[in-house]
């Protein structure tokens, strides 16, 4: 089974419990203010590592206030989330002549996420995807025999957790910092039943900023009885947001010999096709745009990473304009690369910029779509005494 693994929890965890241990009850989740804490009697280093910043990020619809953290290192990198969805909400990274940039779509508060045009285009922009990654076929599965259904909200199928997913939902937030950097814990426990999924889920999520601007989401999560999990971030990437243009431009490379061929739906049929001459061969790098003409709707799948488990490279990206490179790590199966085909112009983000079609690109790092109802892929599978473990790496960086 990949990437489950019994030794995960306790590698995520200790950290953080020594660093509460440390700080004592000073990281509540609505501070407002910048504090400092030392950093936990296992590491490295023994200076004061400042923690992350926290403020309002506005009402919910259902009046919870929620939060808006910023993780900062040492060369100025920013990395802001909010505890509603867990989403990122901005990154700002510097370009090749130094000058910081945002590098993500977004919007300025809460209202953004939770307004009706943006819930119905679902875009997801960079929220914790769960407790199902992706599409699972009819909203169905069979699990120890046992057939389940869940809330469809894709056609005929189940996208992303259901109607009310991972993105839509306030996470307990525990701010941190450590000599690998500062970080944001999100815990989230799901209910047994939920949008349809058997079992408790008791989910986890570490986000660090390293020193290398690298931004670490790690994923932790466990269950009462048998289930399915496939957890990753939606974020959307534009190595140029702030010039207003979309990323046709921008250089990928992919290291995948494969992706999983989809039906009308957007629902794996099961075959593995070989990416070699095809649209879909990103092995060596090619333009987003170069030959997005010839896919049907635009890059929206599965690409099966020719490394499997371990950590791995699963793609690269570059951006000729501001030299901003971008590298993604993972120790999931497959990458699911699409490029914002369904925004259309109707939404706009952070400082009035309008989102249209290719405004921005996802990185999707996961287990293939539909899993549970493909005996073939690499298993979604979660059982209790198990632990979900899994960890993705977005760095950033500059090529002169
Ligand atoms: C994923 C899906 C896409 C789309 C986006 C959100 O990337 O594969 O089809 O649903 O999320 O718009």
């Amino acid at each position: 089974m990949i990437s489950l693994r019994r030794s995960g929890l306790l590698a995520v965890t200790l950290p953080s419990l020594l660093l509460l241990a440390a700080c004592g009850s000073d990281q509540s989740a609505d501070q407002t203010t910048t504090t400092t804490a030392s950093a936990p009697a296992d590491s490295a280093s023994t200076k004061s590592v400042a923690m992350p910043t926290s403020a309002s990020f506005g009402k919910t619809t259902d009046g919870t206030e929620v939060q808006l953290f910023t993780l900062t290192n040492a060369n100025g990198v920013k990395a802001s989330i909010t505890n509603y969805g867990g989403t990122l909400t901005s990154l700002l990274v510097p370009d090749k002549d130094g000058k910081m940039g945002d590098v993500i779509l977004g919007f300025d508060n809460v209202s953004g996420y939770q307004s009706p045009e943006f819930v119905k285009a679902g875009p997801y922009f960079g929220a914790l995807i769960g407790r199902y990654g992706n599409r699972i076929k009819g909203g169905k599965f069979t699990l120890e025999g046992k057939a389940y259904t869940l809330a469809k909200n894709n056609g005929p199928n189940s996208l992303h957790g259901g109607l009310k997913g991972f993105d839509k939902v306030v996470w307990q937030a525990e701010p941190g910092s450590s000599a690998d950097g500062q970080s944001l814990k999100l815990t989230y426990v799901s209910k047994d039943g939920e949008e349809g999924y058997p079992g408790t889920l008791t989910v986890a999520v570490v986000y660090t900023l390293t020193a290398d601007n690298a931004l670490k989401i790690d994923y932790t999560a466990t269950t009462d009885k048998a289930t399915v999990v496939n957890l990753t971030n939606h974020a959307y990437f534009n190595l140029n947001h702030g010039a207003g243009k979309d990323v046709l431009n921008h250089e990928v490379t992919l290291p995948a010999d494969r992706y999983t061929v989809v039906d009308a739906t957007l629902i794996p049929t099961g075959e593995l096709k070989p990416v070699k001459g095809t649209p879909f061969d990103f092995t060596t790098p090619h333009a987003i745009g170069e030959r997005i003409g010839q896919v049907p709707g635009g890059y929206d799948h599965n690409w099966v990473l020719n490394t499997a488990t371990g950590e791995h490279a699963a793609a690269t990206v570059y951006d000729p304009a501001t030299g901003r490179t971008l590298e993604v790590t993972t120790d999931q199966p497959g990458i699911q690369f699409y490029t914002g085909n369904f925004l259309d112009g109707t939404l706009k983000g952070k400082g009035g910029t309008v989102y249209g079609k290719h405004a921005g690109f996802c990185l999707e790092t996961q287990h293939f779509p539909d899993s549970p109802n493909q005996p073939k892929f690499p298993s979604t599978e979660l059982k209790p005494g198990e632990t979900y473990h899994s960890v993705s790496t977005y760095k950033f960086g500059v090529r002169k």
